[in-house]
Formats: C-alpha cells, structure tokens, sequence
C-alpha cells in the first residue's frame, strides 16, 4: 500500500466511536468513509457531525470497496462476531477491548487473522504511553532485579446511573463480566505485558452494590512466570473513586505506576523518580475522561502494518493474554454480598 491512507469505517456510534473518529481525524495516512451502527439513525446523527457517509447495516459498509479497515466500537459482546464477519470480508480490523469474553472465542478471532491475511488490533491503548514503555524497557534491562511483588489495585466508581442508562453495560451476555472484564481489562493487560504471564491462585468475585448481572468487586492472588506473586484488585463500587495504580517491587528496585505515569521509581537506593499524584489521565470515577491521542498512536503502528511499513504491537494474540487471564480469575464463581 506504500504511503497510502487507510480508509476506514466505525461500526458502532457511540462514546469510544468518536475517540476513534477524532484519532483518525489527526491523522495524516488515515481517512474515515462512513459509519454503521445499531439504527439507521444514530449512524446518520454521527455521519452529520462527522461529515462521513452512513451506512444502512454492517454488511453494506463491508461491501464497500472503498473501505480498507474496520474500527469495531460495538458493546462487547458483538466483538468476536463483528471482527470475524470483517476478516471474512477481507477487512482490517482496529477492534475494541475486550476482543472477546473467552480464550477460545479469541482464538476463534486469532486463526481468522491467520486465515485471511488481513492485519487485527486489540485496542490496548495504555501500552502505547511514554511512562508505560520506559518501564517495559527497565524490565527488560533488569533493572530492578528479581521481582518480588507485581500488584495491580483499580479502585474504581460508578453509579448505578452508570450502568442503568446503557442497555448491555452490566450484563453478561454483552458486558462479559464487570470490574474487570470491562474497566479492568486495561490494567490487567499492561500488567501482563510488562511483567509476563502469571496463573491465578485463587480469587473472589463479589457484587456488593450495584443491580448488576456481574462483579463490582474483585482479588485475585496471582503467581507469575517469573517468580514474583502478586495481586489483582478492581472494583467500580469503592467510593470515591480511585486511580490505578501498578506496583512492582523487585529485589534491586521498585516502580509505581499510577493511570500511565510513573509515580515512584527508585533503583539501587536511587530516587529517579518522586512525583505526587495529579495530573494524570485516567478514568478513575469518569470513564470517558481520557484524550484520543494514545487511541491515534496505536491507530498509527496499525496503519504502518496494513500498509507493510512496519510490525504490529498488539496483535490477537497479544490482546488474548488480558482475556485469559480474567476468564480464569472468573472460574472462582460470583457471589452477591
Ligand atoms: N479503549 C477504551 O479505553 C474504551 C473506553 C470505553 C469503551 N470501550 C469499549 O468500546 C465498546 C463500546 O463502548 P461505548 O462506551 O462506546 O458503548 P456505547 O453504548 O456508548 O456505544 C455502543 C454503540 O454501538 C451501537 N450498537 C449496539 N449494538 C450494535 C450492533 N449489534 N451493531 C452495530 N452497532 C451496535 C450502539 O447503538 C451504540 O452506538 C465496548 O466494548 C467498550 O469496552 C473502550
């Protein structure tokens, strides 16, 4: 494809179809054609705005020769589904967290990629930030020796408002699962990209406040690869809401890091790092308040690979890893308390 531009199309109009559509907006090789979503109508609504075509149904946007890559913003639910009939239509794929509720559904999606030679993304945004690869390659340096300790605590809030004004947030059959599979789905990712792979323990999945089919509260004892144990907490019913916050503790240092940034990281006695908590970018309490511009820096290595510029970061097989994980923290069953 060369310097080609990416056309895209967004199915899906709703809260995250706009990062998207502002992400590709800001950027040069990439151009949005048109949109699909669940009516006729809220497609057009954000056609208008965007000034893009809408399209009447997914199948037709798939039909379109104009269109290269497809943006799946979607409930959750509908990934695996969205992303397979796309493949099959030899469309690229930019597909939201989470690409699927199962590992074996996104295996499903993995060997689709394969099949059709078309390039996927799981939308793992936070991977794409400065403080979240500057501690990737101290890892890799070994820099704070032998890990001890990888624990990752996502306080989070929201109101029954939050979930009783979306038709699928909440439940299982869309949402999959609750603090973690949907809020909590992004720490667990960089938490396994930067410090490996890790079998859970045990763990306990309550529901402790909100009317919802799925957890609001979870722990999961974890045992990683590389020998360091650790923790898992998310929650969207801890009041008032706070930010997450990953800590790695090794035998010649420690980090913190807290939403993308780090807060703390001291090797061999030395402080490098002592910022107080502020302006960070998170979505502790409000779970759009974030920027599109990591959203435009995976949508860019993604482009680079469609058009065979470069290798691309977050693969099916990448996104698989975060899933996995959480559907085995799941196996430890649901309590209501
Ligand atoms: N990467 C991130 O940080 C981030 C943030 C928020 C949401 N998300 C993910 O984005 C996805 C969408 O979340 P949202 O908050 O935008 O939800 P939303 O409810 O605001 O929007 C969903 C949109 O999909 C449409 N829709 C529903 N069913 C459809 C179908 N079968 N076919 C086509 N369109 C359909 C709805 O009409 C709506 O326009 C979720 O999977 C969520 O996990 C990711």
């Amino acid at each position: 494809m060369g310097e080609k531009t990416v056309r895209f199309g967004i199915l899906g109009c709703g809260a995250i179809a706009r990062f998207h559509a502002d992400a590709i907006a800001s950027l040069e090789n990439a151009s949005l054609i048109g949109v699909a979503s669940a009516s006729l109508e809220g497609a057009q609504r954000f056609a208008q705005e965007y000034q893009v075509k809408a399209y009447s149904n997914y199948q037709e946007m798939l039909a379109d020769g104009n269109i290269d890559a497809v943006c799946i913003c979607t409930p959750s639910g509908f990934h695996a589904e969205n992303a397979i009939e796309a493949l099959r239509a030899n469309k690229h794929v930019v597909l939201e967290k989470p690409m699927a509720f199962t590992e074996a559904e996104a295996r499903l999606i993995e060997a689709e990629v394969e099949k059709s030679g078309c390039v996927l993304t799981v939308i793992c945004q936070l991977r794409f930030s400065e403080d979240v690869r500057r501690v990737k390659q101290l890892l890799a340096d070994n820099a704070l020796g032998k890990l001890v300790f990888c624990d990752l605590y996502m306080k989070y809030w929201r109101d029954q408002a939050y979930y009783a004004s979306s038709n699928w947030k909440g439940t299982r059959r869309f949402d999959g699962g609750g603090a973690l599979m949907n809020q909590g789905i992004h720490g667990v990712d960089l938490l396994l990209y930067l410090v490996g792979g890790a079998k859970v323990v045990h763990a306990k999945n309550v529901t402790r406040l909100h009317d919802i089919e799925v957890e609001d509260a979870s722990v999961a004892m974890l045992e990683f690869d590389n020998g360091a144990i650790g923790v898992i907490e998310g929650s969207t019913c801890a009041s008032p809401g706070f930010e997450r916050r990953l800590e790695i503790n090794g035998t010649k240092g420690s980090v913190i890091l807290v939403e993308n940034q780090i807060q703390k990281l001291i090797i061999d006695g030395e402080t490098l790092v002592d910022r107080q908590s502020g302006a960070v970018n998170g979505a502790a309490s409000n779970p759009m308040a974030f920027a599109c511009d990591l959203h435009a820096v995976q949508l860019t290595n993604f482009i680079d690979a469609v058009c065979g510029r470069g290798e691309l970061l977050i693969t099916a097989t990448e996104g698989a890893r975060a899933v996995a994980l959480i559907e085995e923290i799941y196996r430890f069953g649901l309590q209501r308390r």
